[in-house]
């Protein structure tokens, strides 16, 4: 929950706002590859999650009235796609921390039991596709254990680690989709990557779109600001997947920053050092700490960095994940759950609005909770396990006590990392992925005879980074083989040999199955719960 900014929800506390115009923007934004009945829901049920956030405890910055302070971000519009809203409600620029100590604290609160050091392998399912656990390691003694539950809900975040410059947490590997994958799930629009415009170069700290947010803009080496020749009116707060692709061009026409040229600057010094101190006190330190600049005297260098995954395990409006190959699209695979990063609503489409992340985890999180007491409800008795349950987590974590003499797992790592960056960025092209396939065909041939050093069970972060990168590689097959098949470019995702949008054929969600590289297609759901569709156009800003 790394996200800093905020969480958007039309409270209306600073400009005058409304729900459905969120929902407008938010399936602007996405291209209006995002599915509208679900983002009606979320957007409409914003207001309510903020208020019980807000009611448990969440320290959230205040304007002079007392109200929850809001600031501008990206693609949020008035009165569908008008002048600029105030959407993103924020604690300073610590808004993820602060949602998750609340959480956590109200978790202390209703004595809800945590395994923290325990990593999870895999899902169990029996034979009619129920899911009835999960098998794991704990990582203080290296033991196999099976926890055996009549509901799982994954919320394992994302997997932007697949790239070699990210804004993620190192262990945001995506170890739930993994575990989905290899359950005979699919993954859904897995060629959707956000490139947060602002990242320190190199480093991947995360600048918040709140400097923009508070008044802070983009500048080229030729000191000049360059967003209003891409977004005439939106500016830097266009949505990102503008932004990311405005900064990369001016890089690739020799107008970045430095002896490389390889990044812009974002400046904010003007808006004051009472400001950036009061709003933006994180990213001062951020800055200090990892760019060497004091944003209250100088610019702070940024470049496009892997951030957000928009696709991932389908889920419906309850959360539960729904397996189309089997139970037809709409149907849950019985007792498995996934929310935020992690799952596929789809809210976000072809690309996220800024804010909406933690408002996609908290609304769908809160849904899928309550459903989930009701399938509890509906389904009393525990069923068997599955005979060989206890051999899936045994087998895993033999193989790493193999000694194969191939080689270590951290340079495995990095050599995908480089592909993933190098062959999947920004921008991608057929040959371009063609090729990076090729690479990772190899990486994936070569993990066979992997080894690590360190065999002791106490504490083995080697057999841990082993296992994730386990989960990582297929996520990255997952993300080359969808962004090769899909032949337009939409949202985040840009093809240089299919520079249009191509709503006749590509107005659909991929499903990648690990099973010889499948993918299969859903329709995008156009219809909302109550209030008309948003036909697609073209979108600008
Ligand atoms: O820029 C940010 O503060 C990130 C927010 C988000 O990803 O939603």
């Amino acid at each position: 929950m790394s996200a800093q900014g905020g969480i958007t929800a039309a409270l209306g506390n600073v400009s005058e706002d409304d729900w459905h115009w969120h929902m407008y923007d938010t399936v602007k934004g996405s291209d209006y590859l995002g599915d509208q009945d679900a983002i009606e829901f979320m957007c409409r049920n914003a207001p309510s999650a903020v208020y019980e956030l807000e009611h448990m405890g969440l320290p959230f910055s205040r304007l002079d009235n007392g109200k929850i302070y809001q600031r501008p971000f990206g693609g949020q519009s008035q009165n569908f796609g008008g002048e600029q809203a105030v959407r993103t409600c924020a604690a300073a620029d610590r808004t993820g921390h602060a949602l998750l100590h609340t959480l956590y604290q109200r978790n202390i609160a209703a004595r809800t039991q945590f395994f923290d050091e325990f990593y999870a392998l895999d899902l169990i399912r029996d034979q009619d596709g129920y899911v009835l656990g999960v098998s794991a390691m704990e990582i203080e003694t290296g033991r196999p254990w099976l926890f055996e539950s009549r509901v799982t809900l994954l919320a394992t975040g994302g997997g932007a680690r697949i790239f070699r410059h990210s804004t993620n947490a190192h262990i945001n590997s995506g170890d739930g989709l993994g575990m989905a994958l290899r359950a005979g799930l699919p993954l859904e629009d897995m060629e959707f990557w956000q490139f947060h415009p602002t990242g320190i170069p190199e480093i991947g700290s995360l600048i918040t779109e709140g400097v923009r947010g508070e008044g802070g803009y983009l500048l080229n080496k030729d000191n000049e600001r360059f967003m209003p020749r891409y977004a005439p009116h939106a500016q830097d707060l266009a949505s990102r997947d503008v932004v990311s692709r405005a900064i990369a061009q001016e890089i690739l026409a020799g107008r970045g920053c430095g002896p490389h040229g390889d990044f812009v600057y974002l400046k904010v010094d003007h808006i004051g050092a009472d400001t950036i101190k009061e709003r933006l006190p994180g990213i001062r330190e951020l800055s200090m700490q990892f760019a060497g600049v004091d944003p209250c005297e100088a610019p702070i260098p940024v470049t496009p960095t892997a951030h957000y995954m928009m696709g991932g395990i389908p889920t419906n409006l309850h959360g539960q994940v729904v397996a189309p190959e089997r139970y037809g699209p709409e149907e849950g695979v019985p007792g498995l759950y996934a929310v935020g990063e992690c799952a596929c609503v789809s809210v976000h489409g072809a690309n996220r609005l800024g804010g909406n992340s933690l408002l996609d985890l908290v609304v769908f999180g809160r849904a899928a909770g309550n459903h989930a007491i009701e399938y509890l409800r509906d389904n009393p008795i525990p069923r068997k396990l599955p005979a060989d349950a206890s051999d899936l987590a045994a087998g895993r974590l033999a193989r790493w006590d193999r000694p194969t003499g191939g080689e270590r797992v951290p340079a495995l790592r990095a050599e995908m990392q480089r592909i993933l960056q190098e062959h999947c960025g920004v921008y991608r092209r057929e040959d371009l992925l063609k090729a990076g396939i090729e690479k990772l065909n190899g990486v994936e041939a070569r993990l066979a005879d992997a080894v690590i050093d360190d065999h002791s069970q106490v504490f083995n972060t080697a057999r841990l980074e082993a296992l994730e990168l386990e989960n990582l590689l297929p996520i990255a097959r997952a993300t080359l083989v969808s962004a090769l098949a899909r032949t337009e470019s939409r949202g985040a995702h840009s093809r240089e040999d299919y520079p249009d949008r191509d709503d006749d054929h590509w107005l659909r969600h991929t499903l990648y199955s690990l099973a010889n590289d499948q993918l299969d297609y859903k329709p995008v759901r156009l219809k909302p719960l109550t209030v008309e569709t948003f036909q697609p156009k073209a979108r600008t800003y």
